[in-house]
């Protein structure tokens, strides 16, 4: 039998909704390059190319925001659910568990496209309620006269972001709505497999997304940089946790052994909306430094910046604080997520095997 731990390099399903190309470091969402749709499209539209496959007309664009601007609101339970988790939890954990508890009898089988968007518009509201709720704030009501994006940094800071700001967040939140059958996604893919509802393989999906090595790296990319601190300690830093054994947070990745054409994309995001930061300007650095120094540490591995290394920069640079930056990964994914669910509906049942290494007992 043949094994492939962590499932490397194993063809599971064929998608019309992305191509991750990791030797060339090219990332395609449905014929478009995902750089150009993060710097030219929105949020709503490159959404409605994963959802629906096409780029919208103004029509349809109109038709798609009013219906997310529509379902943004969170229903009072949610709020007391929320209001019910010791505020020690964190923000990750609060979304699963808000999520999880917006199933209801008319979330069954097979998904809609109804579904997708309540729960897709819903994602923001959660995080900002529980935010605010956190610092004692009254939080905002979503506003429909906003832009997902917009709207989201709306609810978070109490007032309108710049438009800077919020184009800066939205390339971030394009670049990562979709990413092939990353472990989030094939999470997801596997309980809808079985039939089973959209908000529970997207509470699967979260709860897969939190893990240090997929979605969680970016808030400890920025323990990393806080930890550093200064240019000179740079390099001692980082050569003392490469010879524990430790792993540098924002590098390496499963697919790109070259540079993550997100990483690309998002560093120059960053330069526009941090320009003259001193945080930018040590991150630039560690990176420089880091790069040199897994090569020589881990050499012939192909470790390269990936995506939570400037995703840290870009939300950091707008204003928002840690634990916020795997929680707004998960607005963005949602979308990839149920795109995937959408398209695999009616496919078959995920079952891998495993090889036993125990032993038998005597007949
Ligand atoms: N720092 C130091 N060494 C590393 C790193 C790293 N960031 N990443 C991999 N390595 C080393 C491993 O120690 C291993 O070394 P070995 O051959 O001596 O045993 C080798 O590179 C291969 O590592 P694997 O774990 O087999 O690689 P895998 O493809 O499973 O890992 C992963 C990919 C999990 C992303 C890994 O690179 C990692 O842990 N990175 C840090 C966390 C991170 O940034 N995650 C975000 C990924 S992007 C995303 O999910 C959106």
């Amino acid at each position: 039998m043949i094994t492939s731990i962590g499932l490397e390099n194993v063809v599971v399903a064929e998608t019309d909704l992305s191509l991750v190309d990791g030797q060339k470091g090219q990332l395609v969402y449905r014929n478009y390059w995902a750089r150009d749709l993060a710097l030219e499209h929105s949020f709503e539209e490159v959404a409605h190319l994963l959802w629906y496959g096409h780029l919208p007309s103004a029509d349809e664009l109109a038709v798609l925001k009013e219906k997310l601007a529509g379902e943004r609101e969170i229903p009072f339970h949610i709020k007391s659910i929320i209001d019910a988790i010791p505020e020690n939890a964190d923000m990750m954990s609060v979304l699963r568990t808000a999520v999880s508890a917006l199933g209801t009898p008319d979330h069954g089988w097979p998904p809609t496209m109804e579904q997708v968007i309540s729960l897709t518009a819903k994602m923001p509201t959660i995080i900002a309620y529980r935010y605010n709720r956190l610092q004692n704030k009254e939080p905002k009501a979503p506003r429909a006269d906003l832009g997902h994006t917009a709207n989201y940094l709306f609810m978070l800071k109490g007032k309108e972001a710049s438009e800077a700001q919020v184009r800066a967040l939205d390339a971030y939140l394009i670049l990562t709505q979709e990413h092939g059958l990353n472990a989030s996604t094939f999470t997801g893919r596997v309980v809808a497999s079985t039939r089973s509802d959209l908000v529970s393989s997207i509470t699967a999906a979260i709860g897969a997304l939190k893990g240090p090595l997929h979605g969680g790296a970016p808030s400890e990319v920025t323990d990393m940089l806080e930890a550093i601190g200064t240019k000179e300690n740079a390099e001692p830093w980082l050569r003392a946790a490469l010879e524990k054994g430790e792993r540098l947070m924002g590098f390496g990745h499963r697919v790109y052994k070259t540079m993550d054409p997100r990483a690309v994309a998002l560093s120059k995001v960053a330069s526009s909306v941090a320009q003259d930061d001193p945080w930018l300007d040590l991150a630039t650095h560690v990176e420089k430094v880091a790069l040199k120094l897994l090569e020589e540490y881990k050499p012939g591995r192909g470790l390269n910046t990936n995506v939570e290394f400037y995703a840290a920069a870009v939300m950091r640079s707008i204003g928002l604080e840690a634990e916020l930056f795997t929680p707004s990964f998960a607005v963005s994914r949602t979308v990839g997520w149920s795109a995937h669910i959408l398209e695999a509906a009616n496919n078959r049942l995920i079952r891998p095997q495993s090889i036993y290494t125990g032993t038998i007992p005597a007949e």
